[in-house]
Parts: C-alpha cells; structure tokens; sequence
C-alpha cells in the first residue's frame, strides 16, 4: 500500500508542530463553526452558573476541522485540566482504570478515535461517564466480587472520524453530540489571515484568497499549504507572498482549482476510465490506486462527495458529470443515455 505522504492528507503529522502556537484557545478565537460554538458557549456558561462540571461532549467529523482543538477549547473555557488519550491507545481495562483514577473533579478527558475503543475497556467507561464510578472486580474465580470505587465528576470528550462504528451505549451517554463540517472560503481566509499574521508573514492581496479555495475546506491542510507557501516565497521570491508565488507553489504541489491532489484525482479516474464510471466498491477502487481503503473513505470521498464528484450507493461508488468534466474526461454514462429520435 502506498504510504507516499500527501500534502492535502488532513491527518495530524510531526512536521505540523509549529502548530500548537496557532492553536484557538477560546470558543471566541475559533474561527467558523457558528452553530457549534454557540451551542457550546450555552453548555459551558450553564455548566459554569450551576457550578457542576461540564456535560460529555461528542465531537464527529472528518479530520482536520478542529475536534482536538475544540476539546482543549472546552477545557479552558471550564477552566479544568484536560487529560488527551485515544481508542487504540487504551488497551487492557486497567489501563482506562488508572487515567480515570488520577483524574480530579471536573477535569476533562479526552478520547480520540473514540471509535477504537475495545469491547472491555468501553465497558469501564459506562459507569464512569454515567455514575462517576469504577466497577472492579477483585479476585478470581468463586471468591471473586465487584467493588465500585466512586469516581471525582469528570467530563469525557469523544472524537471521531466514524460515528457510525460508535456503539449506541456509548453515544448515548454523551449528553451533547456535534458534526464539524468542512469550513466555507471566507471562514478559511479568515483562518489563512490569522495565521500569517501570526507568522508575521508579508502577504499581498488576493493571494490568501487564492490559497483559501484550494484548501478543501480543512483548517490543518490551509496551515500546512500556508507554510509551504512561504518556503517557495522565501527560496524563488523575496519571502513576500504574491498571488503568483501562491500559484506556483501550489501547482509545483500538484494542488489544482478546487484543492484536489494526486490522490484525488487517481480515485476519479480509476472509476472513470478503469470502471466505466461506476458503480464500483471501494475496496476495488483502493487496490486499482494502491492505498488503503480507509484513508479513501475517511479523506478522500467526504471531499469528492461535497463537491458533487462522487456519490455512495448501495452498488459502489460513482463518479459523476461534474467530476468528469472538471478532470477533462467524457462523462462514460453518456453512452448508455437513451437517444431521442
Ligand atoms: N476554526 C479554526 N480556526 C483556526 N484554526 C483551526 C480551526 N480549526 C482547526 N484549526 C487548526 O487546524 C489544525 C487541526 O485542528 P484539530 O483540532 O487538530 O483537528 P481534528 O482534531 O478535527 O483533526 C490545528 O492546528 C488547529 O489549530
Ligand atoms: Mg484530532
């Protein structure tokens, strides 16, 4: 399977560790996400009047949209420390036990890929989140019982790429659960101003613009293409960001018009040109282009799908018109429309 890295993959990498510094660290910092914020600007000054801990939060979407920073975001507003962990991280019940137990009252503990969570372990997490308590069981075999330890009242925040592999138990202890979607262009200028002011960065007009539109909607890719920008502006330019330095750049970066990449564009043709436009499953679609089927499912369709290039169906995936004509290619369905006499 290809593990080529690709600039537009969403998912968090070493090299993007300036990016602490750029992190929102308040609800009103965050940029975009109207909805959401409100909504936990309301759940975090009622929790706060009340003077309880805040309530469970689900947070579910693609990667990259701002879930890690939301939680972080929430801890700060409740002024509580934040504990970061993940599904695949938390491997033997014991393991869950111990971060629950050194958790004090209100902190918050996070879960990414909350999806991959272990049977067992998840079942620790029930009375946790529900009863503030850890049912443990001492002893083996005729002798053994259960004692329940009583838990400080925490706040368990959930991320995920996948809610449709979350269990319902689990969903239905959060007492909040919110989609992030992808961000509109003027969010994401918004997002590219920020930053390179941050970065003191010199920028001339249009130029953020034009990163904007080609960032897919996705806070962490605008921040990587914004620090690739500038690499190409300081080695080929004056360091000053131009629309041509921007366009260069991202075209030397195989970005096109609409933030489609190599990988991208492979998915679309494979269905086009190999599978007659589909329908065509995605394992299929994943072994014509040599990766894996999940970074196809979780980073490359969310994307083709809201640009109306690809559509799930129950048969397979089928790319469409549009995404024909934007990769130049004859739309294959058109042969098999009926013909008027
Ligand atoms: N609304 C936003 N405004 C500014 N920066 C953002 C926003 N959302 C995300 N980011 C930045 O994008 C990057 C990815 O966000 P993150 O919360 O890690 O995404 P996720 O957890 O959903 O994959 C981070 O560097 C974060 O600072
Ligand atoms: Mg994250």
């Amino acid at each position: 399977m290809s593990t080529k890295p690709r600039i537009m993959d969403p998912l968090p990498r070493a090299e993007d560790k300036f990016e602490p510094a750029l992190r929102p660290r308040t609800l009103d910092e965050l940029i975009g996400q109207e909805k959401v914020k409100q909504n936990l600007a309301i759940l975090v000054a009622a929790a706060r009047q009340r003077g309880e801990p805040l309530d469970h939060v689900l947070f579910y979407g693609p990667p990259g949209l701002g879930k890690t920073t939301l939680a972080h975001i929430l801890a700060n507003e409740m002024g509580v420390n934040i504990k970061v962990t993940s599904g695949p991280a938390i491997e033997r019940q014991g393991d869950l036990a111990a971060i629950l137990s050194n958790l004090n009252q209100g902190d918050v503990l996070f879960i990414d890929e909350i999806h991959r969570l272990g049977k067992a372990v998840e079942e620790v997490l029930y009375p946790a989140m529900e009863d503030f308590a850890l049912d443990i069981v001492i002893g083996k075999g005729p002798s053994a019982r259960a004692i329940r330890l009583m838990l400080p009242r925490l706040t368990v925040i959930g991320a995920t790429t996948r809610l449709a592999l979350l269990t319902s138990p689990l969903r239905a202890r959060f007492g909040a659960t919110f989609r992030l979607d992808y961000y509109g262009n003027t969010d994401m200028l918004a997002i590219l101003e920020r930053a390179s002011g941050q970065l003191g960065m010199q920028v001339a007009n249009g130029s953020l613009e034009l990163i904007a539109r080609r960032t897919r909607g996705t806070p962490r890719v605008a921040l990587r293409l914004l620090r690739r920008v500038r690499d190409y502006a300081d080695v080929r330019g004056t360091g000053v960001i131009t629309k041509d330095m921007a366009n260069e750049a991202l075209n030397l970066l195989e970005v096109d018009e609409l933030g489609l990449d190599e990988l991208d564009r492979r998915v679309l043709r494979a269905i086009i040109e190999k599978y007659g436009g589909g329908p065509v499953g995605l394992n299929t679609i994943a072994a014509s282009v040599s990766e894996e089927a999940d970074t196809i499912m979780d980073v490359v369709e969310p994307y083709l799908m809201q640009l109306g290039f690809l559509e799930r169906r129950s048969q397979g995936r089928v790319a469409t018109p549009q995404a024909c004509a934007h990769l130049d290619l004859p739309y294959p369905g058109e042969s098999l429309a009926p013909t008027l006499f």
